[in-house]
């Protein structure tokens, strides 16, 4: 796939592994080799747009093309176009590709048209007229829950999860303090640098290839084959070079190439379809908003005995994958401690809003932020250190998670915590910014100018929370992933995995991994382009399950590979000459070699889906975040001065790689406390642009200092736990902390903008 490779320094095995290996992706992107979908020029190409509704919920009454515009070149396409389901299959497969005769949200997909100019298929797009009968949508959870109307089944409800562990009562009984309280969040965008876009052709034998920026190159697979009734063979889909994904791309692609597909399939032609921001941003997934009630019991010495938490996720329109987003966001929300009894009710409601979807952390990061701001509540209610009560209910080996899952190994909650006390010298800080906040206090009392004039307080807060790597309970056996490697004919070993490079080093990891097990620099080990005709299932690139599992099926491939060649040369091998010299004989004398590993579940772990209960993933990363913020309390303005952070990921293949995955997943959750606000009119984002939908660039990054704690995880490879999401648990709460710590004020709502902030000022009389 990629032409050129410009020559970097070799970096020598068998120290691939934890070594900062040049990234394999990384000259073509700098040097602007990196074709994304839309670089790519495809002859005859036609570019595909979306007709969309533009009322929450409604009838669709009529359709008409303006018979005053010239409609030649133009390919329209509806849902009777359609050869096989009209559906985007994922696991409800609720969704309609095209609208039949209702709209469920203001952005649903009803017809499509393309045309070879760009500007002429917008215009076709607008002179699609749309009659609409507007039914009353429901536009918030507590609408859904009030059944203001009945969107889905008889109480708009998707789907009910229930988490049950001891005995709630006595739990409650036991306690000195119940603290109750009740904490939001909203939408937020994943905002990956490079939009939604999906190229789709029609094949000689019949069949389609569709290629695009996307994360599960077999998602799109399946969800093809149901749309235009083709056997597997028939679809073809291949990720090309992808500019970020976040979650954003795990199921809205299956959309978009269905969409393309359609046009081309009508047209015979290849159709583009290449959202623009604002198109991308109103219509496509987004992290579910949260609504979590919590009611906690707890001892006077800090030992807390019981939690009863209540969760409602808006699912959006349609269910797509509400189902799996609350079940995780439900096995987290105890977070990281000890709960002798708990109660976990989970709801994931219907509204007339586009669908929500994946999002990095996948409802952890709500649950997580919830309970870590009550963990703040009940220290202030104790008068006891923040750090002191998590410390002394952090979970340890041997303690229980409300599933019942038995935490056996690599539990590292207790070590990431001390190393972000001492790390931010937390209780000297502390003392030393409320010295100093006193000292403003009374300066500005006696009009003396300080700071120029501005009334600013600091703040240091803290935090502590975990993720399970992989998917939930009995996913991973069910997802039965397949790894492969063979060789090449110049004797280079080549990995065959549909796991994607979506920015955040997976191609770089796997060549590591290969490299480790085989004895040869990560440079020598080739990685197959994410094309279903040429890589077995190896599932998706969700679920911060890639390294964890996929790599550790590449690792095993090749180091069977390995033992293959050796006992074939009758001698260990040495080096990238040897192997390829060993391989090129190998593959005269016997011909091809290929060796596939599938996912076996480890001993030990048991899950029941039916009760909720067991092993609910095979282990879990652990990470603390302490956060000093800045506030100025006339503008209500909050800066992130600092942020310390400890992170147990078991092993870090690359270290640079997993500290930028750790760096870029804080901003992200600094953006989501801070800043990152959709703000809706009827059921549409109306802040769809950069200049309005904000996020940090790197001139908002504060100093991000990373520690990775490598407590290994004996079914990963190395070692290794999961990184791509943990990082967006820990920050959010520890900004509400930080805030709480500088103004007096603790907020239960983020993003915590500055007119959020004053409103909780005022209210607090402040
Ligand atoms: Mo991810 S949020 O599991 O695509």
């Amino acid at each position: 796939m990629s032409p050129r490779r410009a020559k970097v320094a070799v970096i020598h095995a068998p120290s691939s592994v934890g070594v900062s290996v040049h990234r394999v992706e990384g000259v073509d992107k700098v040097t602007g080799a990196a074709r994304y979908l839309d670089d790519l020029v495809v002859p005859g190409v036609l570019h595909g747009r979306t007709v969309r509704s533009v009322v929450p919920r409604g009838r669709i009454r009529r359709v008409t093309l303006d018979p005053a515009f010239d409609w030649k070149g133009v390919v329209v396409a509806d849902h009777r176009d359609i050869p096989g389901e009209n559906v985007v299959a994922l696991i409800a497969n609720d969704q309609p590709l095209l609208a039949v005769d209702e709209v469920r949200h203001a952005e649903e997909p009803i017809l499509l048209v393309a045309h070879e100019n760009p500007e002429r298929a917008e215009a076709a797009r607008l002179a699609v007229k749309v009659e609409i009968e507007p039914l009353e949508a429901v536009l918030t959870v507590e609408d859904a829950l009030a059944r203001r109307a009945l969107v889905h089944g008889d109480d708009n409800v998707f789907k009910e999860i229930v988490i049950a562990r001891g005995d709630l009562e006595r739990g409650f009984s036991d306690a000195d303090l119940v603290i109750e309280g009740e904490y939001r969040s909203g939408h937020q965008e994943q905002l990956y640098i490079e939009n939604n876009a999906m190229l789709a052709e029609r094949t000689r034998d019949g069949g389609l290839f569709v290629r695009g920026s996307l994360q599960c190159p077999y998602y799109v697979h399946r969800a093809l084959e149901r749309m235009f009734a083709l056997p597997a063979g028939k679809v073809r889909v291949l990720q090309t070079v992808t500019g970020g994904g976040f979650g954003g791309k795990e199921e809205y692609p299956s959309m978009i190439g269905g969409h393309a597909a359609l046009l081309a399939w009508k047209s015979g032609r290849p159709v583009k379809i290449v959202y623009d921001r604002l198109e991308d941003i109103a219509a496509t997934t987004k992290r579910h908003p949260a609504v979590s009630r919590l009611r906690a019991g707890v001892m006077r010495d800090g030992t807390l005995t019981a939690l009863d938490f209540d969760l409602v996720m808006d699912g959006g329109a349609y269910e797509t994958l509400t189902a799996v987003v609350l079940s995780r966001g439900a096995i987290h929300a105890a977070g990281p401690y000890r709960w002798p009894n708990v109660r976990i009710r989970a709801r994931g409601v219907a509204t007339n809003t586009p669908p929500n979807g994946a999002f990095r952390g996948f409802g952890a990061p709500q649950t997580q932020f919830a309970l870590e701001c009550h963990m703040d509540r009940i220290a202030a209610a104790l008068g006891m250190d923040a750090v002191e009560l998590r410390h002394r209910n952090a979970v340890r080996i041997g303690d229980v998670t409300p599933t019942g899952q038995v935490l056996k190994e690599s539990v590292g909650a207790r070590q990431v915590l001390e190393r972000v006390a001492a790390r931010s010298k937390w209780s000297a800080a502390r003392r030393e910014i409320e010295r100093a906040n006193a000292a403003a206090e009374v300066a500005e009392r006696s009009a003396r100018t300080v700071n120029g004039g501005r009334r600013l307080r600091r703040g240091l807060g803290v935090s502590l929370v975990y993720h399970g790597a992989g998917f939930t309970g009995s996913g991973e056996v069910r997802l039965a992933s397949l790894a492969a490697m063979d060789l090449d004919r110049d004797g280079h070993p080549r990995v065959r995995v549909a796991n994607t490079e979506i920015g955040q080093g997976t191609t770089t990891m796997f060549a590591q991994l290969a490299a480790e097990a085989l004895r040869v620099p990560a440079e020598f080990v080739r990685i197959e382009d994410p094309d279903t005709g040429s890589v077995p299932d190896s599932g998706p690139t969700v679920a911060s399950r890639t390294c964890m599992v996929v790599g550790g099926l590449v690792a095993e491939c090749a180091t069977a590979m390995r033992e293959r060649l050796e006992l074939f040369a009758e001698r260990p091998i040495k080096g990238a000459n040897d192997f390829a010299h060993v391989a090129r004989r190998y593959l005269a004398a016997r011909g091809a070699l290929r060796i596939e590993r599938r996912y076996r579940r480890p001993p030990g772990i048991e899950w029941d889906d039916a009760s909720y209960r067991g092993d609910a993933y095979g282990v879990f990363s652990y990470a603390s975040c302490a956060i000093e913020v800045e506030v100025d309390l006339d503008t209500c303005e909050t800066r992130v001065v600092h942020v310390q952070t400890a992170q147990d990921i078991g092993k870090a293949i690359h270290p640079v790689l997993a500290a930028g995955q750790i760096e870029g997943g804080t901003l992200q959750g600094l953006g989501w406390a801070l800043l990152e606000e959709l703000r809706w009119k009827e059921g549409r984002v109306w802040n769809h642009q950069l200049t309005n939908y904000i996020i940090p660039t790197s001139a908002d990054a504060p100093p991000i200092e990373v520690e990775i704690v490598e407590i290994p995880y004996s079914h990963g490879p190395h070692g290794a736990k999961g990184v791509g999401e943990l990082p967006m648990d820990a920050p959010a709460p520890a900004v509400v902390a930080a805030i709480a710590h500088a103004t007096g004020v603790a907020v239960s709502e983020i993003p915590v903008t500055p007119e959020r902030l004053r409103r909780a000022l005022r209210e607090a009389g402040r």
